[in-house]
């Protein structure tokens, strides 16, 4: 199939083309480079030994979109593109629901422009909000989010199944990713934040390779077996398979699906960090501080839905994580 991949340069859309290319798909990428490097497609084809065929764009351009996709066939879009740091979406919440709601409209208008109705949108376990129950179904309500960005993916969701509603040619795929984390064993792709990392892996590494003195662990008071957080990491490699088996659901002219991409296993902030220090060898100081508001204690996924259907679940563990996550930020010196 050819596939147009928004986002295409990103963490997760890299990986996730390495894994299209290598089911022989076609791919067409699309990124402003907002929040990624142009050399991530030199990275790919050293894996794939394939090219993509790829336009500096941002997808709230009507014009240039229109332009650059009109001449090509395309049969699924999978769209990456989105700002997601939680924090900076609290202080710049217009730029995001700019970026993130605007950017999916045109995108929306110019694939229906072009004839093609199949989509798999990356959303987020984050639109459970602090779910009603554990382990997390697709059929558990959505909640408050506590965040701009959160609430970009609530209501993107709804755009698209209002606008498959509508419009009954539209196949669209949810996938809700859980805490994707790793990087490819090559070590060639992986995850750069900007600046002060968020997010817990990222972190990690930045004090293993002595950029950070310490990780500060978020509250070790919550009611989950030694305190600390619970989450459910995925590698980034299984999420990006997910994706290369929702292509089915959308050959099988599926309507509107919601997947959960998870492991189906939760694990604390202690776990990981015993976890990473047992796999590489190195020890990871931390310092317990107050909790995160926003957080909650415990988050992971029930993921029978996609077993069942998309014939997908997850492969790596939490050590192949801990040491891919490591590979490839020691490559980064
Ligand atoms: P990422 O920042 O690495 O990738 C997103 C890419 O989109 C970047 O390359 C960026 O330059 C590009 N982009 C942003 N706005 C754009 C625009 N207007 N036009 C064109 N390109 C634009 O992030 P990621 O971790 O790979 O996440 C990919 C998607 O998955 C995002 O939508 C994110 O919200 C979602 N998601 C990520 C996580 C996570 O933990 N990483 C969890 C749940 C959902
Ligand atoms: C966060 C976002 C969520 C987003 C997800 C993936 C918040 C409140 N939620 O989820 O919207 O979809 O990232 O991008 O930011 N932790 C520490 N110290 C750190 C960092 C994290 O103890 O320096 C703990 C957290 O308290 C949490 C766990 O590690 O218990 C995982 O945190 P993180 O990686 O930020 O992911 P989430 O909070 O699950």
């Amino acid at each position: 199939m050819n596939i147009l991949i928004t986002g295409a340069t990103g963490f997760i859309a890299s990986h996730t083309i390495v894994e299209l290319q290598q089911n022989n798909h076609d791919i067409i990428g699309i990124d402003n480079l907002s929040n990624s490097s142009i050399d991530t497609l030199d990275n790919i084809e050293k894996i794939t030994k394939k090219k993509i065929d790829f336009y500096q764009i941002d997808i709230r351009d009507y014009d240039r979109l229109k332009d650059a996709l009109k001449n090509h066939k395309i049969d699924c879009c999978i769209h990456f593109a989105g700002l997601k740091a939680v924090g900076e979406s609290v202080s710049k919440p217009l730029e995001y629901y700019d970026n993130n709601i605007n950017g999916t409209l045109t995108l929306l208008k110019v694939l229906k422009e072009i004839g093609c109705h199949n989509l798999i949108f990356s959303s987020s376990a984050t639109v459970y909000g602090s779910p009603k129950f554990i382990p997390i179904t697709e059929d558990c309500p959505k909640g408050i989010c506590t965040n701009p960005y959160g609430w970009t993916k609530h209501m993107i969701e709804q755009i698209l199944i209002d606008t498959q509603n509508a419009t009954k040619d539209w196949n669209i795929v949810i996938l809700r990713y859980f805490n994707p984390i790793g990087a490819h064993p090559s070590g060639l792709l992986g995850e750069k934040p900007n600046g002060i990392p968020n997010n817990l892996m990222p972190y990690i590494t930045q004090v293993a390779c002595g950029k950070r003195e310490k990780l500060f662990v978020y509250g070790n008071d919550y009611n989950t077996h030694d305190g600390t957080g619970v989450r459910d990491y995925i590698h980034v490699v299984d999420l990006a398979r997910g994706h290369v088996k929702a292509l089915n659901a959308i050959n099988n002219k599926c309507g509107v699906e919601i997947f959960n991409l998870g492991t189906g296993h939760g694990y604390s902030v202690l776990d990981v960090i015993h976890t990473f220090e047992k796999v590489n060898q190195i020890k990871i100081p931390y310092e317990i501080t107050d909790r995160r508001p926003g957080d909650i204690a415990t988050c992971y996924a029930k993921p029978a839905k996609a077993e069942k259907i998309l014939k997908w679940c997850a492969e790596f563990t939490l050590e192949d994580m801990c040491r891919d996550s490591w590979n490839y930020q020691s490559k980064q010196r």
